[in-house]
């Protein structure tokens, strides 16, 4: 493997690496004039931190139906992604709300979301378990290139050489820039620490009122365990062209630490060399294990 050779990539021009037959430079820079209504609310991450979920959690919030398992609405098309449109949905005559997912970096977004339209939420995991995280999802991801030794990925994901470039860059970026957006940020290892309160958290910001009823549906469907089985909100309706599930689970441990599993401790402390000053400027408490 040739540490920077990628052959399923294509690099936009700040250097920020994307699956290359899922979206196209040309279809990231018309989102710059994308309108954003009020009403908008968008999940914005670094892949590998916790979107799904987040997803999952939004469209609960905000469909009923979607609890009740009575319907069948798969949670990317009730959350589909900003910048991968991969079920050609008209974005722009969507009813509001309308719900995104995105891992674009803050300078890649619509520019009416930088002048405070819309909300965002962005999710934040400690790096060392989405390092780990993104390694064994290369292996089921077919848009990814798949890597099989971690050195390769380490390396890649410290030098910002992976999808949606480097993790310090764009929750750098965002949490910068975070006056310029209508933002709330959560930690991964806050949601896996007291669901309940992130969800509360997340209808505060959002303006919606649950009743106690709805709010323990909501966090119960939410849990690892139910997102597991449930098909809708756990990616195994992906065509094989995107996911190929025979290897591997989307929802794999949905853990804190299961970085001590795959990395020695060179490698660990190869990782703190490169980020952990850098870290510090981030006020965000990351728990590294439990
Ligand atoms: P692991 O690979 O560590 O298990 P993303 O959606 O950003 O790609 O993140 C995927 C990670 O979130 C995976 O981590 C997955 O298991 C975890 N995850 C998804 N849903 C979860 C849930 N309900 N609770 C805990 N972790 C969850």
């Amino acid at each position: 493997e040739n540490l920077f050779h990628f052959a399923k990539y294509a690099t936009l021009a700040d250097g920020f690496l994307l699956p290359k037959d899922v979206t196209t430079a040309e279809y990231i820079d018309s989102l710059e004039d994308f309108e954003i209504r009020d009403s908008d609310v968008f999940v914005a991450t670094f892949p590998k931190s916790g979107t799904v979920w987040s997803q999952n959690i939004l469209s609960l919030i905000y469909h009923e139906g979607h609890r009740d398992g009575t319907e069948n609405i798969n949670v990317i098309d009730r959350v589909p992604w900003l910048e991968y449109n991969i079920n050609n949905m008209d974005y722009v005559n969507r009813p509001s709300p309308r719900l995104f997912v995105t891992h674009l970096p803050h300078n890649l977004v619509p520019r009416d979301l930088r002048n405070r339209r819309g909300k965002v939420i962005y999710v934040a995991r400690n790096p060392k378990d989405v390092v780990v995280s993104y390694f064994h999802y290369s292996r089921l991801a077919a848009k990814l290139e798949t890597i099989s030794d971690f050195n390769i990925l380490l390396e890649r994901f410290l030098a910002g050489k992976v999808v949606s470039g480097s993790w310090l860059d764009h929750i750098g970026g965002w949490f910068t820039h975070r006056d310029d957006f209508n933002i709330l940020f959560l930690t991964f290892e806050e949601m896996k620490k007291d669901l309940r309160g992130a969800v509360l958290k997340i209808c505060k910001f959002l303006g919606k009122q649950l009743t106690e009823n709805e709010l323990d549906t909501v966090v119960e469907m939410a849990s690892f365990d139910n997102m597991k089985w449930d098909a809708r909100a756990n990616y195994e309706n992906m065509p094989e062209s995107f996911l190929e599930q025979g290897k591997g689970h989307f929802l794999r441990k949905g853990t804190i630490g299961d970085w001590k599993n795959t990395m020695t401790v060179a490698q660990s402390e190869r990782f703190d060399s490169v980020f952990k000053e850098k870290m510090k400027e981030l006020p965000f408490k990351f728990i590294w294990d439990i």
